[in-house]
């Protein structure tokens, strides 16, 4: 490998700075006319078809970038990540979650270990304790058989096991195995949070999971002491066991928890949090939810882009694309954002999820080395489902800031109706949307177009459009379990191929323990004033006067009184 140095002192790099001229000189209408082009620019694998001739680029672009991809060794990472090498450095550990979904034959490796055996123990273990659960044959306390579960968990213990259970709740396969159940998440510690989610559950037919990687989250354990509470108050202490399940790398603390460890399903250090839905973190719920074999395809469908990622030459290779042009966008174009717009109602969590992986992974400041970056890293990523977003966010995409998008289409409907009378059916009509909405932000509406269809001229420069905003369609064949495993593995590896192109440390979040100590601070004095009447102190002026008027009206609770919200 090389030296530390900066992708940005490669020459590549520099080519492909002086090439941003180039494509300025161009607008998307005619980049579009050209049809060879466009034809490079559409690639096909197992039934996803990634279109991103709508990019500000051509095959020159193109070919700059693999280029780059070979000065940033991108080959040779991710080789070294299938090989279990700790290319997490600051944490020191391996990141396999393609060994999560990996087939029982295949041999994949941390510190000299083959990791899939364990893997699949794990597996086995899941799904032989969510048939029992399903089949009835595993009662709660009373000797009810347990038909809802909440899962508490946040950040990579809640984001991807939600996404995941908004997309298969209606796919008719997975909702026909999930009749009868109810699968909730709770996340955050706002006890309204706790308020919602308890609602209408009866302790004696919920089944709880907590689920924690360190199992030391601030958050999750208060709301995990909070349902242990719900449960002992109602069936009494001994119910725990019967009740409370876990998932967590940290089996000493599950145990201190009071949580019995043959009930406890392990993942381990080299599953990043927000890349851990595959393992127990969402594979538990989720088969308590919809079956262990449902669970199964959507492993396989991840598994599949895991082999297309490894083995296809880049040219081909959707994530390596996928990587490539959003380096090209944030860091070359200068475009901040990127838009993902799924035009499936059942993705409507997929962007929040993504939004975990992508800016926890590339939000960073220094190379992988400890150098500061001379340029930005990460993007902003934000979305809602097509048609929802056009009636919101769309007007700044349109005529304000330039932000690049992601447009993904659903050919087959998991739930398709169509009426009597109507020109096409309901499914039609939301893709009629996910096919136009490309072209208007590519070619956009010229004044002359607005003249010939005799606008006003005191109009004109308000309904036009400058066009030229890059987008990519991707459009899957349809969303069974299956095919939400393959995206979210698209873009898992996309995130890589970025982190791995600006020499950054993708699988480490440093960054979100400065706030986590500061409210520590906070909880101490909070308690402090409340039990020995201590004054504020230690704060600024500006936090000082926050908390103090905080604990003038908040009296504060009894400390042997436990109020459990209700609604
Ligand atoms: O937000 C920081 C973070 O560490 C995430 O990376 C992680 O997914 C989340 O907290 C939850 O952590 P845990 O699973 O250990 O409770």
């Amino acid at each position: 490998m090389a030296s530390p140095s900066l992708i940005c002192d490669a020459e590549q790099w520099k080519d492909l700075k002086a090439h941003v001229s180039d494509i300025q000189t161009t607008h998307l209408r005619d980049l579009m006319n050209d049809v060879e082009r466009c034809k490079s620019m559409m690639v096909e694998h197992d039934g996803i078809v990634l279109d991103y001739s709508r990019q500000r680029a051509h095959q020159d672009t193109m070919a700059k970038l693999f280029e780059l991809a070979e000065a940033a060794h991108l080959r040779e990472k991710i080789d070294r990540m299938y090989n279990g090498e700790h290319i997490n450095s600051t944490e020191n550990r391996s990141v396999l979650h393609v060994a999560l979904r990996a087939p029982r034959d295949k041999v994949i490796c941390s510190d000299g270990k083959n990791v899939v055996p364990d893997v699949w123990s794990v597996l086995d273990k899941i799904k032989e304790f969510s048939e029992r659960v399903r089949s009835g044959s595993w009662v709660g306390a009373t000797g009810k058989p347990l038909k809802d579960v909440v899962s508490v968990g946040i950040g990579g213990s809640f984001l991807g096991p939600l996404f995941v259970h908004t997309a298969l709740q209606t796919d008719p396969e997975a909702a026909k195995c999930a009749k009868g159940r109810q699968l909730r998440f709770l996340a955050n510690v706002d006890p309204i949070d706790v308020a919602r989610n308890l609602t209408g559950l009866d302790p004696e037919t919920t089944l709880v999971v907590v689920v924690s990687k360190t199992f030391t989250t601030a958050e999750t354990m208060l709301n995990a002491r909070t349902l242990r509470e719900w449960i002992s108050s109602s069936l009494g202490p001994q119910a725990v066991a019967k009740h409370m399940v876990a998932v967590s790398t940290n089996l000493a603390f599950v145990e201190e928890f009071g949580i019995d460890p043959a009930n406890a399903f392990a993942f381990w250090d080299w599953v990043g949090g927000r890349y851990s839905v595959c393992s127990a973190v969402g594979v538990l719920p989720l088969s308590l939810q919809y079956g262990f074999s449902v669970v199964q395809k959507f492993l396989s469908g991840a598994s599949s882009i895991d082999d297309h990622f490894y083995s296809t030459p880049f040219e081909e290779n959707i994530p390596v694309l996928l990587g490539l042009l959003s380096v090209w966008n944030v860091t070359f174009l200068g475009y901040p954002a990127r838009a993902i717009l799924p035009y499936s109602q059942a993705l409507e969590k997929f962007a929040p999820h993504i939004q975990q992986v992508s800016m926890e992974s590339n939000g960073k400041g220094v190379s992988i080395d400890g150098i500061p970056l001379p340029f930005e890293t990460g993007e902003i990523d934000f979305g809602e489902p097509g048609t929802n977003g056009q009636h919101s966010f769309y007007q700044l995409i349109h005529q304000g800031r330039v932000i690049p998008c992601d447009f993904i289409g659903i050919i087959k409907s998991q739930q398709p109706v169509y009426l009597k009378g109507e020109i096409v059916s309901n499914h039609d009509e939301l893709m009629s949307n996910f096919f136009a909405q490309p072209d208007a932000l590519a070619y956009g509406k010229t004044p002359e177009q607005l003249l010939s269809e005799k606008v006003h001229n005191h109009l004109i420069p308000h309904k036009t459009f400058s066009g030229n905003r890059p987008s990519l369609s991707l459009l899957l064949p349809s969303l069974t379990a299956y095919n939400v495993g393959q995206l979210l593995a698209i873009y898992e590896h996309r995130i890589a191929v970025e982190g791995f192109i600006w020499g950054i440390n993708s699988f480490d979040q440093w960054g979100v323990e400065l706030g986590k100590s500061l409210a520590n601070q906070v909880r101490k004095q909070l308690h402090q004033s409340r039990t020995k009447g201590k004054p504020v102190e230690g704060f600024n002026f500006s936090t000082t006067t926050l908390l103090t008027k905080f604990l003038e009206v908040n009296p504060g609770v009894p400390s042997d009184t436990t109020v459990l919200p209700e609604i």
